[in-house]
């Protein structure tokens, strides 16, 4: 199971984790989401990671593909079964927090957070976190599959014309990143976990976000919202001042705003 790799060393990755996580690293897989999903429903317990090195049908939110080439990234699943519902909002926003913070511990590069859950390196998004549930037909979760992408180092090539809108923490490659990076992904999400009704987790989102009092279009199915960002709830929802004077709180979908996706 636990399987040294050129460009990702699983045991390294074990090393820095303060945590004890049950850690799993392929070299290719199409989507760790998919495939962590297959073993929840198999029964895998929480704090299952699945990594890959590269991933051939990587899964983005709003049916989108996410980029995965080998040895550019962090492609990974976090295995969740979470107690409340209301813990769902809150466990992007903890992924969200947990990866910058991560990269500013081991890089010293600080990145935003874009509502609901990338996170930028200037106009670029370097990272992106899918969280995908299932119900146990009781209210409850089963569990929840949380993905995360982190674009660290500049691909040789990037797919059609996604250099427009994505970008990387690092020009180059460099030993040494990947593996603490990971881990002080893991040991900060891990640490955030049990404290999701913290009111610190939404203190360090909001110091991220970078809407406020931005104008954006809210997407969520067909439907398309025009408003002023007013702030973000202590649920996670995003506050929005629509034209018509209202204010909403919207807890899904995503948003738009000019020069960003
Ligand atoms: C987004 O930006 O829309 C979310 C992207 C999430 C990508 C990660 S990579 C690891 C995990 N496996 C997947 O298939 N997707 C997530």
């Amino acid at each position: 199971m636990y399987r040294t790799l050129n460009r990702l060393d699983l045991q390294k990755i074990v090393a820095h984790c303060k945590g004890d996580y049950h850690i799993e690293l392929l070299e290719e897989t199409d989507s760790t989401n998919r495939l962590l999903r297959q073993a929840a429903e198999s029964g895998a317990p929480e704090g299952s990671v699945l990594f890959a090195l590269h991933q051939t049908a990587g899964k983005g939110r709003m049916g989108r593909n996410f980029f995965s080439p080998a040895g550019s990234g962090l492609y990974f699943s976090i295995l969740l079964r979470p107690q409340a519902m209301a813990d769902g909002m809150k466990i992007t926003a903890a992924a969200g927090v947990a990866v910058a913070q991560a990269v500013q511990e081991v890089l010293g590069i600080d990145l935003s957070v874009k509502w609901v859950n990338d996170l930028y390196l200037g106009n670029k998004k370097v990272c992106g976190i899918l969280a995908e549930s299932a119900m146990d037909g009781k209210g409850g979760f089963d569990y929840c599959i949380l993905g995360i992408g982190l674009n660290v180092f500049e691909p040789p090539h990037w797919e059609e014309d996604l250099d427009q809108i994505a970008g990387a923490l690092l020009p180059e490659k460099r030993e040494n990143v990947m593996e603490p990076l990971a881990a002080a992904i893991l040991d900060r999400f891990f640490d955030w976990y049990p404290k999701l009704s913290d009111p610190r987790l939404m203190e360090e989102y909001r110091n991220r976000s970078f809407l406020q009092g931005k104008k954006v279009t809210a997407v969520r199915g067909d439907t398309r919202t025009v408003g002023v960002v007013q702030g973000i709830s202590d649920e996670g929802e995003l506050l929005l001042r629509t034209e018509s004077g209202e204010l909403l709180a919207i807890c899904s979908g995503e948003v738009r705003l000019e020069d960003y996706r």
